[in-house]
């Protein structure tokens, strides 16, 4: 089985979890009305009634069987009616009895207007980015537990700001980065020394926009492409085709870019062109964490990469280690 037919398997299976959740909760709906409301249940029972004597009525082809269809669909439309007041004269929705559905475009069949739902291609999507999630720390991070309180508050750094106002700013603007997110978008690039917590700001993005509903793939560069590299050739154990995914994902984050050995040339200099150069072509961001500045960068990646990345949006993290100041607090 293909990669994607296997999504598409756990989209379609997703689906029939869903009919059923619905089918139970409807039944347990149905009982309930007629435990309490046995009246209010006799006029669902007489509009089941209606679509029994629909039948025989085409079966029997008796002449005037217009102005039978006619009579049956009034008393349908009348029981209907009865039904909706008396079940809101009890305190339910009128539509209480009504067959539920999650999606109303396709009435959870994963097919409206002769092609799949949105709702059955979101599962796909969804599928696919938690194979490539499943071993990545998503979700453990959040805006919440960033505290600006570790940057320093005294001293201006070269830029002009204290280190404390600058990460203000980040946290800021990955915040409505997040809030904000929509597709087309533009990407975010995060650049700066160990520690200072670029990793867990994109991951507190990534959350936000997985709770959204977007398919968000989050990777370090050197495993994402050690991954691709052994799909590429042939070495995985795996059919995933990781870089397709990677490229069609509602959003990328590429952290630790950079960190990657062999950069300039070869396969994993070829993999990333592609993948930024797809992406962008199709409007979809890509938020990259990167130690390096911008003449690192440079020297590193082939001209056509670096130009992509170099007109990114970009935000500079500083202060000093983190990692190493919380370290300090746990071991006192
Ligand atoms: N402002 C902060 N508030 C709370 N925790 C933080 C903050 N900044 C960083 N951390 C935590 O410190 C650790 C290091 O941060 P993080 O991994 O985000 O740094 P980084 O900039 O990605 O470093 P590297 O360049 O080495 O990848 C993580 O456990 C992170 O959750
Ligand atoms: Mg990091
Ligand atoms: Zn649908």
């Amino acid at each position: 089985m293909s990669f994607e037919d296997r999504f598409y398997r756990r989209a379609e299976q997703e689906l029939n979890r869903i009919r059923q959740k619905n089918a139970v909760l409807a039944n347990m709906r149905d009982a309930e009305i007629r435990r309490k409301y046995p009246d209010t249940y006799k006029i669902k029972a007489m509009i089941s009634g209606t679509s029994a004597r629909l039948l025989s009525i085409i079966a029997d082809k008796s002449p005037d069987i217009g102005r039978k269809l006619a009579d049956l669909e009034q008393e349908n439309l009348s029981l209907q009616s009865q039904l909706r007041d008396s079940l809101v004269s009890h305190g339910y929705p009128a539509d209480y009895l009504q067959p539920i559905y999650d999606c109303r475009l396709c009435l959870d069949t994963g097919i409206a207007n002769g092609r799949r739902c949105t709702c059955f291609m979101n599962e796909v999507k969804k599928a696919a980015s938690e194979e490539i999630n499943k071993s990545s720390p998503l979700k453990l991070c959040r805006f919440e537990d960033f505290s600006l309180s570790y940057y320093d508050d005294a001293v201006e750094t070269p830029l002009g700001a204290t280190a404390r106002g600058i990460m203000e700013y980040n946290l800021e603007t990955c915040r409505e980065y997040a809030d904000g997110f929509h597709l087309p978008y533009n990407g975010l690039l995060m650049r700066g020394k160990t520690g200072l917590g670029k990793t867990h700001l994109s991951l507190s993005i990534a959350s936000v926009v997985i709770e959204k509903g977007y398919n968000v793939i989050y990777c370090s560069a050197p495993d994402i492409f050690r991954t691709i590299e052994r799909e590429h050739f042939g070495r995985a154990e795996t059919d995933t085709d990781t870089l397709a995914m990677v490229i069609r994902s509602d959003l990328l984050v590429l952290d630790d870019l950079g960190s990657e050995l062999d950069s300039k040339s070869g396969f994993y200099a070829h993999t990333l062109y592609n993948i930024l150069n797809d992406r962008l072509n199709a409007s979809l961001p890509t938020v990259i964490s990167t130690n390096l500045d911008h003449k690192q960068l440079e020297a590193r990646y082939e001209e056509r990469t670096y130009s992509r990345i170099s007109t990114m949006n970009e935000l500079i993290f500083m202060g000093s280690d983190v990692r190493v100041k919380r370290a300090a607090l746990q071991n006192n």
